[in-house]
């Protein structure tokens, strides 16, 4: 089964087996014979944060339940929204309907059950800020569970889901829990300057969907994974000498004392926006985003980005981390 086109990258890839299970039984059934024939699993979502390889053994699973409803709560509302429904399109239904917490995270590539793997977040909210619960199923055994947002561990594009249950599960569904009243958050970048003072939350999701579509490039039309790397973490005393260089340089003060930098600035400013080499480059409106012009592999880009961290490193000594996952081979 031909991958190419199930990862925004769009990097080669081809699985030895393939699945996409439109129900709860249907998944259940193929990782019971995923478990009596012992072959490898791989679950894939959207395919909009992650490095593929040319070939993937044993067998890809693809949820592809993708209902949605809502129960009414008081003056909340939980949403429970299946794994393959679409991010993007659960945020801006949800912001027709004016119900707040997710309109930040409007035009987020992928499917709605990868989203608290890394802990999606955009604008100054992430979904650890709206998340209720995330419905699973283990790979092993086929065991369901329903974790509350405690039991996820979410950090700043971290959760259990790239810790101890790596590789172990199925998100299913997640339980949302958003308001009927307003709560806009515009505090990050220019989001207010772009709004009214009293906007709707459709309003605020259509302003993100502009200024997303300014900077980052269409997957459709540029292979890319957004982000690909973190923003860093470094220690008080080291973003203190870096200031006194460069005093324009973003930073933010963590409650750890830590500071956390821009990743897009430190390369840009390591003269690498715009860098182009073989099948790669460094987006040249978002230093942050590597894209892929067509005909390269995981191997390659994974050289390309190694060079753009090393060159960081060398101009500020900050280390990047990547951000998309690898899928093993
Ligand atoms: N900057 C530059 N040059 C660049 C890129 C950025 O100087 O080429 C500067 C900007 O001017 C700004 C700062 O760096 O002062 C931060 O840039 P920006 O606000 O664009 O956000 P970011 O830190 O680059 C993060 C997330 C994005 C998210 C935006 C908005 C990470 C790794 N990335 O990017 O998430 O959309 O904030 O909240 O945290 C993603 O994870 O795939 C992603 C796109």
């Amino acid at each position: 089964h031909d991958l190419s086109r199930a990862n925004t990258l769009g990097l080669p890839c081809v699985a030895e087996r393939y699945c996409a299970p439109a129900t709860l039984d249907a998944l259940l059934e193929a990782l019971d014979l995923a478990q009596r024939r012992h072959w490898s699993l791989t679950v894939l979502g959207g395919g909009s944060n992650l490095i593929l390889p040319e070939r993937l053994r044993g067998l890809v699973v693809q949820p592809a339940m993708r209902r949605w409803w809502l129960e009414e709560q008081g003056e909340s509302v939980l949403v429970h929204a299946e794994a393959a429904m679409g991010w993007h399109e659960l945020v801006m239904t949800l912001a027709s309907l004016g119900l707040w917490g997710t309109e930040n995270l409007a035009l987020i590539p992928g499917h709605c059950g990868a989203a608290p793997i890394q802990n999606i977040g955009a604008y100054g909210v992430e979904l650890s800020d709206v998340l209720e619960a995330v419905h699973l199923v283990h790979l092993d055994d086929g065991r369901e569970a329903v974790l509350t947002a405690a039991d996820c561990a979410f950090g700043y594009r971290a959760s259990v889901f790239k810790g101890a249950l790596d590789g172990r599960v199925v998100i299913t569904r997640l339980v949302l829990r958003l308001s009927r009243t307003p709560r806009p958050r515009l505090g990050y970048g220019d989001l207010a300057r772009r709004l009214d003072a009293e906007p709707s939350a459709l309003a605020v999701a259509q302003a993100v969907c502009a200024i997303r579509r300014e900077k980052l490039p269409d997957p459709e039309v540029l292979g890319n994974a957004g982000s690909f790397f973190k923003n860093p973490l470094v220690s008080g005393e080291h973003a203190r000498r870096l200031l006194a260089d460069h005093p324009a340089m973003p930073h933010f003060p963590q409650p750890d004392g830590r500071v956390k930098l821009a990743a897009g600035w430190l390369i840009d400013r390591s003269g690498l926006k715009g860098w182009r080499e073989g099948h790669f480059g460094v987006h040249d409106r978002q230093a942050l985003v590597l894209v892929h012009f067509g005909g390269g592999s995981a191997d390659e880009l994974l050289a390309f980005a190694g060079e753009v961290a090393a060159r960081v490193r060398e101009c500020f000594g900050v280390i990047l981390e990547r951000e998309p996952r690898m899928a093993h081979e």
